[in-house]
């Protein structure tokens, strides 16, 4: 049976998780948002959003600890979902279904995650068939980390986040994602960076040439020591129960240890799976740990990974 907008009622999309190899944050914009230089890159930790045709717009989700996600229109996926309607023209809705595996508020961009994963959801549903140039305005529309949830792989962030470059590189580098117990909100650790900074002068930020050679060389001991986050000792200083979950990482034998964006989610970069499995293990025996996962980047950005299609009827 061909596969049109009349008849498909069920589409499925994969979106990953997003790290910071590099989080450098300049000054304040007059948007209220900072001036950034990032390295996104999207790891094998995935959300599934399930969109079907409804008559209006709602959601709901299943995972570990998002009792706190909003189901409405406080919920970014909802909004992608209304924003690309209101582009498009389209006269009905959607229900979205969200399965959750990337930690909720984590700093690894999983509210961002669900609305790029909306868009190319809805599009697929609706069969607007928008172009990618379209879809990545409306991302950016709707939060900094979305554009780059859509593009996925490792790239370049500059502006808010969200003006994207491909980064030459080749192989796959191997992460234990901690996830605490934590909360951290991501405006109060924007805001406690620059209270540290305490009104010092700060230039344009950039990205190191060594960090983006050592993605080309494709060399762990190489790329540890330029991971780098301006965020860190915000969230430490909002949250520093983070600090032994760093010191237990490395003392295990990570290369490096870094908070992911504003926290509390926190990374470590290790040599191979096999070193992954026993810095996860480490990090799993502290009580502040919900849980430690293995994974891997970079990886695809939102993709639809199934459409089912039945008659209108059946
Ligand atoms: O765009 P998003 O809603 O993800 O950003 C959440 C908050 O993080 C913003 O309201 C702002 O306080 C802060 N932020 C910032 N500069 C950026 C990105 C985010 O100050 N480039």
């Amino acid at each position: 049976m061909p596969v049109d907008e009349q008849t498909t009622k069920v589409v499925h999309v994969q979106v990953p998780a997003k790290i910071n190899l590099a989080l450098r944050v300049g000054p304040t914009r007059e948007d209220g948002y900072h001036e950034l230089a990032t390295v996104f890159q999207a790891v094998s930790l995935f959300d599934r959003v399930t969109a079907s045709h409804a008559r209006g717009f709602s959601l709901d989700v299943d995972g570990p600890d998002c009792s706190d996600v909003p189901t409405g229109t406080g919920n970014l996926a909802i909004q992608a979902a209304q924003a690309l309607a209101a582009r498009t023209g389209h006269r009905g809705g959607v229900h979205l279904r969200i399965d959750k595996q990337i930690p909720v508020a984590g700093g690894m961009a999983g509210g961002s995650a669900d609305a790029a994963a909306a868009l190319v959801a809805c599009d697929a549903l609706w069969g607007s068939r928008l172009p990618p140039d379209e879809l990545h305005r409306l991302a950016a529309g709707l939060g900094a980390d979305v554009p780059f949830c859509l593009h996925g792989g490792t790239v370049v962030g500059t502006g808010r986040g969200d003006q994207l470059a491909p980064v030459a590189g080749r192989g796959q580098w191997h992460w234990v994602v901690a996830v605490t117990g934590l909360r951290l909100s991501t405006p109060a650790v924007f805001a406690e960076c620059d209270r540290l900074r305490g009104g010092e002068h700060v230039g344009e930020p950039y990205v190191a040439e060594a960090l983006l050679a050592a993605l080309r060389h494709n060399d762990p001991a190489t790329l540890a020591p330029t991971l780098v986050n301006d965020l860190q000792p915000a969230a430490l200083s909002l949250q520093p129960a983070l600090w032994p979950v760093l010191d237990a990482g490395t003392r295990s034998g990570a290369l490096a240890a870094v908070v992911c964006g504003s926290g509390p989610t926190t990374v470590f970069l290790v040599r191979d799976q096999r070193q992954a499995h026993t810095v996860a293990q480490e990090l799993q025996r502290l009580d502040v740990v919900a849980a430690a996962t293995v994974c891997t980047g970079p990886v695809p950005g939102a993709r639809l990974v199934e459409q089912v299609a039945r008659n209108q009827d059946s």
